[in-house]
């Protein structure tokens, strides 16, 4: 993915978007808290910014911590950055901790709701020390926040 400019490797012109356990039943998951859009529709958004910067936006949803840890090892190689939305990975998650500490670029903590203000089990996230910055309880709006502060840090 990567090319050789001028004797440096330059960054992939890809952003990775890690979704995580349950996030694939938004639409009808508990919509007082978490919406009615699905999360095709929440890619979608994070997509046509992604690509109206001149980026690929690749994502992943799982159920699976271990796949997720696999992505986040696999952009070390392929996206400039990450935004990820752990789901409840957030809350206790350290290997996926471990594995964006390795990960050399901007990281976007996201969540659609706000863990700060629900139950006090949330109010743990283990991703927070690893993330250039979170993005918390703005709904689906979080996903064009998240991906208009990854295209502006890379640009930086
Ligand atoms: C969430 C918040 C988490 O606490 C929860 O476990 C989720 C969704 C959010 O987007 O608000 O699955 O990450």
């Amino acid at each position: 993915m990567s090319e050789q400019v001028s004797g440096t490797t330059a960054r992939p012109r890809r952003i990775l978007l890690l979704s995580g356990p349950n996030l694939g039943l938004l639409g009808t998951r508990e919509p007082e808290i978490y919406g009615t859009a699905t999360l095709d529709d929440h890619v979608a958004t994070a997509r046509a910014v992604a690509e109206s910067a001149g980026f690929e936006l690749a994502h992943l949803h799982s159920d699976h911590e271990g796949e997720l840890v696999e992505a986040v090892h696999a952009a070390r190689r392929e996206a400039a950055a990450i935004v990820v939305n752990p789901g409840a990975l957030t809350h206790y998650s350290w290997s996926l901790h471990d594995a964006l500490a390795a990960f050399d670029g901007p990281v976007v903590e996201l969540h659609l709701s706000n863990p700060d203000a629900r139950e006090p089990w949330r109010r743990t996230s283990v991703v927070a020390p690893v993330a250039t910055g979170s993005i918390v309880g703005f709904g689906g709006l979080g996903y064009r926040l998240a991906l208009e502060a990854v295209v502006a840090l890379l640009a930086e």
